[in-house]
C-alpha cells in the first residue's frame, strides 16, 4: 500500500493540482455503481462521475466485455485512408442521435481534440469557399474548451490561459450569460432582459467585419466556468445572429452531450441546431478515451469537394477512432437506449435539484444552479451583494474537502467559490438524498472554518 503512495509522491505529476499540497495517499482504487473505494477500503459516492464522464457508473460488465471483444478482434487500426467496422457503425449511430442534419462524424480521442478539429474545420470551411479572411474564432468569458493550445487560446478562465501566452492569434472574446451575476436578468429571465450578452456577438461582427468571423464556440450549459445554464432564448438568439452574419455555431457538448442534461444533447432543450457539435467524455461512459466532431453535409461538402483547397482535411491523430474506444461507445449507446438512462436523468433532475436547493438560504450560499444532472453551489462572502470570497480563502476547495472527508466527491471550480456536481445516471434516489445530506453537513463545517 504505502509503496504506491511513495511512488506517487516521488514521481506522479498531477494535472490541475497544487502539487506541493497534494496528499499522495488520496487515491481511488476501484469502483462499482455510483461509488469508488479508496486505498483504505473507504467508499465514496462519486458525485462528479470521474470528471463528468463516468456517466453509467463503475463496474459495467457490458462495456468491459465490448472493449475486451474488440481488443481480441482488432485492437488497433488507423483511420488514415482506411476504415474499420466498429468506427463505421459508431459514426452511423452518432449521426442518428445528433440533431438536425448533423451527420458527418470525425472521430478523435479526447474533448480537446474535438475542439481543435472544430477550430480547423471552421477555418478550412471558409477558406474552401474562397472566404480566406474569415478566420476569427469567437469564444466567451468563463469558457472551458480543453487545454490543447487551440483550446487554451479559447479559455475564458483566465488562470488557464494567461500563464501560456502568447496564445493563438485570431481569437476574440465576448461575454457569457450569468443570470446570478447579471444585474438585469437575475432569476428567471425578466422582461427587462434583452439578451445583451448574446448581442455582443453582433457588436463584435460589426467591429471586426463579417468577412473576418469564422465561428463562435459555446458550451450550451457552461460547465467548468461555473455551471451556468443560459437564460431562455439565449442560444436561439446566437443561432439567429450566426445565420444573419454567416458565422458557424459550434456547440461544445464534451461535457453536456449524451444524456447528462436529460436529453441526448443540451442544444435539444433549446431547439437549436449548431453547425458543428462536439462530444467526448460520456460517449464511452468514461471507460475509454473518445471524442467526435460532427457536422453537416454543407460543411463536409465544402471541405471535401474535389475542386476546393480542402479536398483532404489535413489533420488527424494516431488513435483517431481507436477500435476499443469505438466498441466502448457502441456499448454505452446501447445501454443508454435499452435502459432508458437519458429519460432517467430527466426523471431524477427535479429530485437532484431539490436536494441541492436545500442549501439555499444557508449562510454563504449565494446561488444553487442545476440543469439535468449537472449542479453547482456557489459560496459567496456576502449573500446580499453576491461579493465572492477572495481566492486565498479557498472557499470551494474547503467545501469539496469536507465533502470528501464525509464520503462524497465533488469538484471545486476555478472561480474559487463554486463546487460542481454531476452524479452518474445510475445514482439511486436514496443516494441522491445521501448526497444532499453530506453537502449540508460539509457546508456547515466549511462555514465554521470560513466565518468562525
Ligand atoms: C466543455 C468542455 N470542452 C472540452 C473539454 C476537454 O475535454 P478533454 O479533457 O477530454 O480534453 C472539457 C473537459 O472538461 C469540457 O468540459
Amino acid at each position: 500500500m504505502s509503496d504506491v503512495v511513495a511512488a506517487d509522491a516521488a514521481h506522479l505529476w498531477h494535472p490541475f493540482t497544487r502539487q506541493r499540497d497534494h496528499d499522495p495517499a488520496r487515491m481511488v482504487a476501484s469502483g462499482d455503481g455510483a461509488w469508488v473505494t479508496d486505498l483504505d477500503g473507504r467508499r465514496l459516492l462519486d458525485g462528479f462521475s470521474g470528471l463528468w464522464s463516468v456517466n453509467l457508473g463503475y463496474g459495467r460488465a457490458d462495456i468491459v466485455a465490448a472493449i475486451h471483444r474488440q481488443l481480441e478482434t482488432l485492437p488497433s487500426a488507423s483511420l488514415f485512408g482506411q476504415g474499420h467496422p466498429t468506427a463505421a457503425r459508431l459514426a452511423e449511430r452518432i449521426a442518428a442521435l445528433s440533431p438536425g442534419g448533423l451527420n458527418r462524424v470525425f472521430l478523435s480521442l479526447q474533448g480537446a481534440q474535438a475542439v481543435e478539429t472544430a477550430m480547423k474545420l471552421a477555418r478550412l470551411y471558409w477558406r474552401a469557399r474562397g472566404r480566406t479572411d474569415k478566420t476569427i474564432i469567437v469564444t466567451r468569458d468563463r469558457a472551458y474548451h480543453g487545454t490543447a493550445y487551440g483550446g487554451t487560446s479559447l479559455q475564458g478562465i483566465a488562470a488557464n490561459r494567461l500563464p501560456f501566452e502568447p496564445t493563438l492569434p485570431g481569437v476574440r472574446r465576448i461575454g457569457a450569460p450569468h443570470p446570478y451575476r447579471c444585474r438585469s436578468c437575475a432569476g428567471p429571465r425578466p422582461a427587462s432582459c434583452t439578451l445583451a450578452c448574446a448581442d455582443e456577438l453582433e457588436t463584435l461582427v460589426e467591429r471586426e467585419g463579417r468577412d473576418r468571423i469564422a465561428a463562435v464556440i459555446v458550451e450550451p450549459v457552461m460547465g467548468s466556468g461555473g455551471v451556468i445554464p443560459p437564460p431562455d432564448g439565449y442560444l436561439r438568439r446566437l443561432r439567429e445572429l450566426c445565420d444573419r452574419h454567416e458565422v458557424l455555431l459550434v456547440a461544445d457538448e464534451v461535457m453536456t452531450g449524451l444524456g447528462r442534461t436529460g436529453r441526448w444533447f443540451a442544444v435539444d432543450h433549446f431547439g437549436v441546431v449548431p453547425d458543428v457539435l462536439l462530444m467526448a467524455k460520456g460517449l464511452t461512459g468514461g471507460y475509454m478515451p473518445l471524442a467526435a466532431t460532427v457536422t453537416t453535409d454543407a460543411v463536409y461538402e465544402a471541405v471535401t469537394g474535389r475542386d476546393t483547397a480542402g479536398a483532404e482535411f489535413p489533420t488527424g491523430n494516431t488513435w483517431d477512432g481507436h477500435p476499443p474506444s469505438c466498441a466502448a461507445a457502441l456499448a454505452t449507446l446501447d445501454a443508454l437506449e435499452n435502459e432508458r438512462l437519458v429519460e432517467r436523468v430527466a426523471e431524477l433532475a427535479p429530485l437532484f435539484a431539490a436536494r441541492l436547493r436545500r442549501l439555499e438560504g444557508r449562510p454563504g450560499v449565494g446561488d444553487v444552479r442545476t440543469f439535468g444532472l449537472i449542479g453547482g453551489v456557489e459560496l459567496v462572502k456576502d449573500v446580499a451583494t453576491g461579493e465572492p470570497y477572495p481566492p486565498e480563502t479557498g472557499a470551494a476547495a474547503r467545501f469539496a474537502g469536507h465533502c470528501r472527508r464525509l464520503g462524497l466527491i465533488v469538484r471545486p471550480l476555478a472561480d474559487g467559490g463554486t463546487v460542481a456536481l454531476a452524479p452518474p445516471f445510475v445514482v439511486s434516489e436514496a443516494e441522491l438524498t445521501h448526497l444532499g445530506d453530506v453537502l449540508a453537513e460539509a457546508h456547515t463545517a466549511t462555514m465554521e472554518e470560513l466565518e468562525g
